[in-house]
């Protein structure tokens, strides 16, 4: 791989020990994808999880001298103000070393999976480094931005340099579409675009263009189609005529080449999918969680609208980022909430089995595959159903 005169200097050590090993790392990784330099990125975004094996990496970088050239915003860990004393102190160890060395290395710390909501948006073309499933397929997607799925320690490794080696979806050439997928029947609401998502295996490698879906899809149904798109088939990047940049048009999207597949996709399909994440539970549910991704302003507003003035009887919980959160207490929303039974967790993930795994063994219900994808790895079984559904169920249902 081709360096700079810079990139040499700092790899030799010429900026200090912690960016020489992150440039290192880089290097390493470029090579093994044939990438023939490094590039300057603008934003990164660490899917920093305060887990053990993360603090590790971190620490090290830290204790080298290392502080990030760009700082990135970051992923969630857990809240200790809302989990308290309900977890293990080595939990909140963790949390409090995660808190303490990424902010030394200068990171943003906006626990949150959807920066590019409101605190990390990268614009049309931007080279960046974003680790987390839900976001780099956003980022290259729906924005337009170039980024390779990263993982934590290389975005980090990147936000410590200011540089990424050039390969894979920074790469013109790759990001051409080349598997066409026809969605032949109309899609209703946000859930519709999560099943879609999990139609990656019949879709297969490749970077699909949707076509048939509505012009007017929203925000956090292309976040839900991308989030499972990614978690079922492992895919960096669709495009979806009409919808997203670079694809006004099939031909457009496709780059003036042949798609080496033609996949139809009806609602049947959908169903089929609809009835694997949906198993019957075992009884009454006992909790309800959404927000994986983090949820939106919007959609916060839309649970307090289905609740109308009705109270669950399971706790139900919502994780979002600071900022929805901050903005639902200007509004008033989070009373709202708060009264229905309904509350905010920010800085939160699903996957901390510290803060969920009391739940194991429970019957319980969410709106996001990639929650119960998640959280079956503690032992939680979550059947999955549209928000409206949850709500409804949490209401009527629950046991509490
Ligand atoms: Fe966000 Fe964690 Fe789900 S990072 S997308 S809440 S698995």
């Amino acid at each position: 791989m081709e360096l700079t005169a810079y990139q040499q200097q700092m790899l030799d050590g010429a900026y200090g020990k912690g960016k020489a090993m992150a440039l290192q790392i880089l290097v390493a990784v470029g090579e093994s994808f044939d990438a023939q330099r490094l590039v300057p990125i603008s934003r990164a975004h660490v899917s920093l999880s305060a887990q053990e094996a993360d603090i590790w990496f971190a620490e090290k970088l830290q204790r080298a001298g290392a502080v990030c050239a760009v700082p990135p915003t970051v992923n969630p860990g857990y809240s200790l103000a809302y989990f308290g004393s309900r977890i293990s102190s080595e939990a909140v160890a963790n949390m409090e070393a995660a808190h303490r060395i990424y902010g030394e290395l200068g990171a943003v710390l906006t626990y949150s999976c959807t920066p590019y909501l409101a605190d990390n948006i990268p614009r049309y073309g931007e080279t960046v480094a974003f680790s987390e499933t839900s976001a780099t397929i956003y980022v290259n997607s729906v924005l337009g931005a170039r980024t390779n799925r990263e993982s934590a320690a290389s975005a980090l490794c990147a936000a410590v340099t200011g540089f990424v080696p050039e390969y894979g979806m920074l790469l013109a050439e790759n990001r051409r579409a080349d598997v066409v997928v026809e969605v032949r029947d109309s899609l209703h609401g946000e859930h519709d675009f999560s099943l879609l998502g999990l139609m990656g295996k019949m879709i297969g490698k490749g970077v699909p263009v949707f076509t048939g879906l509505p012009r007017n899809t929203g925000v956090e149904a292309l976040i839900n189609l991308g989030t499972q798109l990614n978690v079922s088939g492992s895919c960096d990047l669709f495009h979806a005529v009409g919808i997203t940049p670079g694809a006004d048009t099939l031909e457009q999207a496709l780059g003036g080449g042949e798609p080496k597949r033609h996949v139809v996709l009806t609602r049947d399909d959908l169903h089929q999918e609809a009835e694997r994440f949906s198993p019957p539970l075992d009884g009454p549910p006992e909790f309800v969680i959404l927000g994986c991704p983090h949820y939106t302003y919007p959609q916060a507003v839309r649970a307090a609208d289905i609740l109308a003035g009705r109270r669950t009887r399971i706790p139900v919980w919502i994780l979002t980022s600071g900022t929805v959160q901050a903005l639902a207490r200007r509004t008033g929303l989070e009373q709202r909430l708060l009264e229905g039974g309904v509350e905010l967790v920010t800085d939160t993930c699903v996957d901390q089995a510290c803060c969920w795994g009391h739940l194991a063994g429970k019957p319980g219900v969410t709106d996001s595959p990639k929650c119960t994808y998640y959280m079956g790895a503690f032992g939680v079984q979550a059947t999955v159903k549209p928000m409206e559904d949850c709500l409804r169920m949490a209401c009527e249902e629950g046991v509490g």
